[in-house]
């Protein structure tokens, strides 16, 4: 039984020390000093032992299984540490290496005309008023001077929430915020978002964007309306484009106007851009409504003001040849890129 003992000893003790993993090294454990391991085969023959036999084979016993587990935890710890330095070497980080590309966003081609309108209108001395996309049919409609049987104000135009409250159709409904919370002299534009319940085709979307424009002081005349509007296409479209207002119809001015642009881009000869006319229609302007000034608690007497709105994606789209209104709002990138 002792040489048992002890030829276990060696070759548990060779095997382990030839062990390359940690699996390997986890299986001879098993074979050896496990449960149904060989020393604890030897050891069941104890009982068959005599009984000066007994303590010595218990000894002899007990020492090689410490010795076994001996080399074991060594070898394991030998394994360990080669398997952290191979993850260690595998793993190296490589500065030379380079690096992931990193993707810039792009600004929306309508943001870049927003900020440019913005820049224009702040270096001409206007400040920027906000006001809500949600607001009451009173600020868009009643106050704005606009009949009851005003065919925008249908809801088969206007989206409505009640009788009370709908979606903007327009953000001349700042115009009456503004008035309502300052005092003349003001001097604002707002751009933003507004709704209407159309039809989603190539050149119209239920959300679009505007850019509204206030000014009410003493003395205002349609000649500043005129010479602002005018710098302002000069300063957008170009030194050498004309501007052409013609007589139209709006609720909350008096007189009214829309104006149209010489066209920028083959310069009013006529083009695809200018639909052969040589002329781009741009806003809607004209001189605030006495009622409007009233509505709002401005001396109409005193106080003249002029008022504009232009629609900023069809500005966008004319500016940079964008056929179709809805490219603006799918948000694919091979059209954000190109900008
Ligand atoms: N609110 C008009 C529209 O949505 C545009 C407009 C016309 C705004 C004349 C104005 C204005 O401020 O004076 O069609």
């Amino acid at each position: 039984m002792k040489e048992k003992l002890l030829q276990i000893r060696e070759s548990a003790t060779e095997m382990i020390e030839a062990s390359k993993t940690l699996q390997e090294l986890e299986d001879l454990r098993i074979k050896f000093l496990g449960k149904k391991g060989e020393l604890t085969e030897i050891l069941k023959g104890m009982g068959k032992l005599s009984k000066e036999e007994r303590p010595e084979m218990g000894k002899v016993s007990n020492e090689v299984r410490d010795h076994i587990e001996d080399v074991l935890k060594s070898k394991k710890e030998v394994l360990e540490a080669d398997a952290l330095n191979e993850k260690l070497r595998s793993e190296v980080l490589d500065v030379t290496m380079p690096a992931k590309p990193v993707s810039v966003g792009h600004k929306h081609p309508l943001m870049k005309v927003f900020d440019e309108m913005i820049d224009i209108f702040i270096g001409m001395g206007y400040k920027v008023a906000e006001g809500p996309e949600v607001d009451t049919v009173y600020n868009v409609f009643d106050a704005l001077n606009s009949p009851e049987d005003h065919p925008s104000r249908s809801t088969s135009d206007t989206f409505y929430f009640n009788d009370d409250v709908c979606l903007r159709t327009h953000t001349s409904s700042v115009q009456i915020r503004t008035m309502k919370t300052r005092k003349p002299p003001i001097k604002v534009i707002s751009p933003g978002r507004c709704f209407r319940f159309d039809e989603l085709d190539a050149t119209h979307s239920p959300m679009f964007h505007q850019m509204e424009g206030l000014v009410i002081d003493e003395n205002v005349t349609m000649a500043d309306l005129k010479g602002a509007l005018d710098q302002f296409v000069k300063r957008f479209f170009g030194q050498n484009i004309k501007t052409k207002f013609r007589p139209h119809h709006f609720p909350f001015t008096e007189p009214s106007a829309e104006v149209d642009v010489s066209c920028f881009k083959c310069g009013g000869v006529g083009c695809k851009v200018c639909g052969g006319t040589g002329w781009i229609e741009i806003l809607g302007c004209g001189m605030v409504h006495p009622n409007v000034l009233e509505e709002c608690g401005i001396d109409s007497e005193k106080y003249s003001g002029f008022a504009f709105g232009m629609g900023v994606d069809r500005i966008t789209m004319l500016k940079y040849e964008i056929e179709d209104i809805r490219y603006l709002f799918e948000n694919d990138m091979r059209l954000i890129e190109q900008f």
